[in-house]
């Protein structure tokens, strides 16, 4: 018998921020190993453009406009995302935003807006996805993946990114709390840790000399990544290849924090 690990047929993944960057890149790797893929974002006009691109793939997929950083909407969106695809496999909870200011200067507003979306939707979209794999294991259908994108900021230290930095290492605690509590449903749960992603959330900075020269000068694959590198990790979390591999997280950063 062939040898197919990463064949995501019959299986479902939802990706928070599929409409673009990193999590589209990760979307259309899922749909392109014949995952049937929801995704979900704020923008309407992006939602419909991704949703073209999944489509060429082949399987079923959905976008619902959902913002992440209201409870209820999470609640509702996981919830439609199963009647509509009938299971959720994999969830990747990969919206998120960044903002920050100097230390001296930062409000609570300004602290709270990147913490709810980064990290509370983070807890709400796990929690909501785990309550559907609990119940269907203890139904006697074990197995599920959960996958955060979190951020090389997670390690790095950065001036006037405290907030954005706090979010991406929460999660990582997140990941590994919940890894051990739901590995006896054969649900797992990892993080991947991007560095510098040519994507909306970066445009100011992929425009700047001094940046280009400075920091993507030093990175050893000397390159912007891209979210179609994502593609590859999002599939093989998805997949039976993963199915012991829990409470990790993975860097993808062309060597740029070893080097
Ligand atoms: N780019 C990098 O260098 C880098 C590095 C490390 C980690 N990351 C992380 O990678 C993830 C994806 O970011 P990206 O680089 O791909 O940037 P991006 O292109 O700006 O993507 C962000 C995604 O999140 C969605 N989103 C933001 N706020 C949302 C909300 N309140 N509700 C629902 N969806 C929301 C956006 O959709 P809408 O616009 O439609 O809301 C979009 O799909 C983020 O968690 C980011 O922190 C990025």
């Amino acid at each position: 018998m062939a040898f197919k690990p990463f064949d995501l047929t019959g299986k479902v993944a939802v990706v928070t921020g599929g409409n673009g960057g990193i999590g589209l890149g990760m979307a259309e790797g899922l749909a392109a190993a014949g995952a049937d893929v929801a995704i979900w974002g704020r923008n309407a006009g992006k939602n419909a453009t991704a949703l073209e691109k999944l489509k060429t793939h082949g399987g079923r997929v959905e976008a619902l406009e959902v913002d992440v950083s209201n409870e209820e909407a999470v609640v509702d969106a996981m919830s439609e995302s199963l009647s509509r695809l009938g299971r959720i496999d994999t969830c990747i909870a990969n919206a998120g935003v960044g903002g920050g200011a100097p230390l001296t200067e930062q409000t609570t507003e300004q602290w709270r807006k990147v913490t709810t979306v980064n990290l509370d939707a983070v807890f709400w979209t796990f929690r909501e996805a785990a309550k559907h794999m609990v119940a269907r294991a203890e139904a006697g259908d074990k197995g599920g993946s959960l996958l955060v994108t979190s951020s090389v900021s997670a390690i790095h230290g950065a001036p006037q990114n405290q907030a954005y930095a706090v979010t991406k290492a929460g999660v990582l605690a997140m990941v590994r709390g919940t890894a051990v509590e739901l590995a006896r449903h054969g649900i797992r749960a990892n993080a991947v840790l991007p560095g510098w992603i040519a994507t909306e959330m970066t445009e100011r900075l992929q425009s700047w000399d001094a940046f280009n020269e400075k920091a993507i000068g030093r990175v050893p694959m000397r390159r912007w990544g891209e979210g179609e590198d994502f593609a590859g990790i999002a599939v093989y979390f998805a997949s039976d290849a993963s199915k012991f591999h829990t409470g990790d997280s993975v860097v993808i950063d062309g060597g740029y924090s070893i080097f």
